[in-house]
C-alpha cells in the first residue's frame, strides 16, 4: 500500500501549480473506504491565497464521501523530506486520530513514518467540542 501511496503522491506532485516557490508538493491519503485521494499545492499570484497539497487531498476525500483519514503520505521535490506544515497537521487532525500514520517522503521514497501525535502532540480535535 505504501508503494501505491507513494506513486499516487508523486503523480499529484507533478501536477502542482507552484510557479512562485517552485516547490512542488504532492499528498496521498487513504480514506476509510480504502480509496486513495491525492492533491497538490496550488499557489496564487496573491501569495497567501495559495494552499497546500494536503489541503487539496483532504478536499478530494470529503467530496468523495469519506470521513476518516487512515494514512497520509507527503512528498516534495527536495532531498529533505517534506513534513506537513502546522496548518495541515491540524487539517489532518480533523479526520484522523493521534495514532494515524504519516509517511514523509523525498523523491526517492519514504524517509520516515510517524504518528500524527508525533507531529501534533496534545492536539485539539473534534472530540474536544463534544
Ligand atoms: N507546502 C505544501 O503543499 N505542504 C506542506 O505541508 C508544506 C508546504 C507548499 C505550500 C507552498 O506552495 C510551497 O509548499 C512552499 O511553501
Amino acid at each position: 500500500m505504501t508503494d501505491e501511496l507513494f506513486a499516487a503522491a508523486c503523480a499529484a506532485r507533478d501536477r502542482a501549480h507552484a510557479p512562485y516557490s517552485k516547490f512542488k508538493v504532492g499528498a496521498a491519503i487513504v480514506g476509510e473506504s480504502g480509496r486513495i485521494f491525492t492533491g497538490c499545492n496550488v499557489e496564487n499570484a496573491a501569495y497567501p491565497e495559495g494552499w497546500c497539497a494536503e489541503t487539496s487531498a483532504i478536499a478530494a476525500l470529503v467530496m468523495a464521501g469519506d470521513t476518516k483519514i487512515i494514512e497520509v503520505l507527503v512528498v516534495g521535490i527536495s532531498p529533505e523530506p517534506v513534513t506537513p506544515c502546522g496548518g495541515c497537521r491540524q487539517r489532518i487532525r480533523e479526520f484522523a486520530t493521534p495514532t494515524t500514520t504519516i509517511h514523509i517522503a523525498a523523491p526517492d521514497g519514504v524517509q520516515q513514518s510517524m504518528t500524527l501525535a508525533d507531529l501534533l502532540p496534545q492536539s485539539f480535535g473534534p472530540d474536544n467540542l463534544s
